[in-house]
């Protein structure tokens, strides 16, 4: 067996078009420069104390442009390296209520990119793992130009998916549906290298990821199984431990990594949040993605997210997901 191990994101990505002999490269440089973009975003991100330190935020920095919230910095970082490319038809961005066009100047490309340019924001300034998201679909409708139709596509639809988390380690993960491969930046060369191939979630954890806060918003199903998850069983490794990150990159790469499952249902009480918080084109259907590729399951309590029909650029979903068996126990008692 070759030691893999190491080897940079480039190399990968290419070995896995030589599979496809028809194909044009394009994917291949879609990612590359999704790459690129990653890492600039890592590189602010590390610095994200310095900005508040040094009384950067607001004003000019020590290069002369405006500093942005990362947020915003973050997504245009991604639209400067993606729209010029030629393999894009179509942008839409957690950050931009509309499509985002590509302009008028640079050639159109077959592929749609849908992103959360930085997940988690809420703990930038605690110095926690955030994140980038990013769901990857073919154009279906004629003409060179994306529209609304080529976004809105199931995630059973999606070409790639996959999310960088910035934590201790920049590390990016991403499946082209030939399974899950993680990469972690090593910043001394300035390239991402493969650390975790072939990624497989464990079948059962230990551990379960949910914002407690909400509970009195719950349904009666998941507040059943959150009480049954708290009870004494060593048969069955209960108690779970609870671990709640608040950036749904890092809370997914954990059950990735460790199995478990994260669990944002609907808010019933809550009029502003009755789908839940997650939105499901640019976060819920790539992590879906990334946690069925790797084995595990993602549902909504009801039905599997990468079968949702999206009829809206930033609608809601319930998001349960993680370990195949953890998700299929709480299939038994969700009832919402
Ligand atoms: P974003 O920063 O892109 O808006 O995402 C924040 C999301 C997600 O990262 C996390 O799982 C969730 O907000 C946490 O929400 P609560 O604070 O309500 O638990
Ligand atoms: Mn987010
Ligand atoms: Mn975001």
């Amino acid at each position: 067996m070759i030691q893999r191990k190491g080897i940079s994101i480039q190399r990968q990505i290419v070995e896995q078009e030589r599979q496809f002999p028809k194909a044009s490269g394009s994917l291949t440089g879609l990612l590359m420069d999704l790459t690129y973009a990653a890492k600039v975003i890592s590189r602010e991100v590390t610095k994200a104390g310095l900005v508040n330190i040094l009384g950067l935020t607001g004003s000019e920095n020590i290069s002369g442009d405006e500093v942005k919230k990362l947020d915003v910095y973050a997504h245009d970082k991604l639209y400067t390296a993606m729209s010029h490319g030629g393999h894009l038809c179509i942008m839409a961005s957690e950050e931009t209520p509309d499509l985002i066009p590509i302009p008028e100047q640079y050639p159109k490309g077959k592929y749609v990119l849908l992103f959360d340019p930085l997940d988690g924001s809420s703990n930038i300034d605690a110095n926690v793992s955030i994140g980038t998201i990013f769901s990857i679909h073919r154009k279906k409708s004629p003409g060179t130009n994306g529209t609304l139709e080529d976004c809105l596509q199931k995630g059973t639809e999606q070409v790639a998916a996959g999310y960088i988390v910035y934590g201790s380690s920049t590390m990016l993960v991403y499946t082209t549906r030939q399974g899950v491969h993680g990469f972690t930046l090593d910043p001394s060369v300035g390239e991402f290298l493969l650390s975790h191939e072939d990624i497989k979630m464990p079948a059962k954890g230990k551990i379960y990821s949910i914002n407690e806060g909400n509970a009195h918003f719950w349904d009666e199903g998941t507040r059943k199984y959150v009480d049954y998850l708290k009870d004494k069983d060593p048969a069955t490794d209960r108690p779970y431990s609870l671990r709640y990150i608040g950036s749904l990159v890092a809370d997914f790469h954990r059950t990735l990594l460790y199995g478990g499952i994260f669990l944002y249902p609907a808010d019933y009480k809550d009029p502003k949040k009755p789908k839940g918080k997650l939105r499901l084109l640019y976060e819920a259907a790539p992590l879906a993605l990334v946690c069925e590729q790797a084995g595990g399951l993602a549902t909504t309590g009801r039905e599997r997210i990468l079968d949702l029909q999206p009829t809206e650029l930033h609608q809601k979903v319930p998001l349960i997901m993680g370990s195949k068996e953890d998700v299929l126990t709480y299939q038994k008692f969700f009832r919402g």
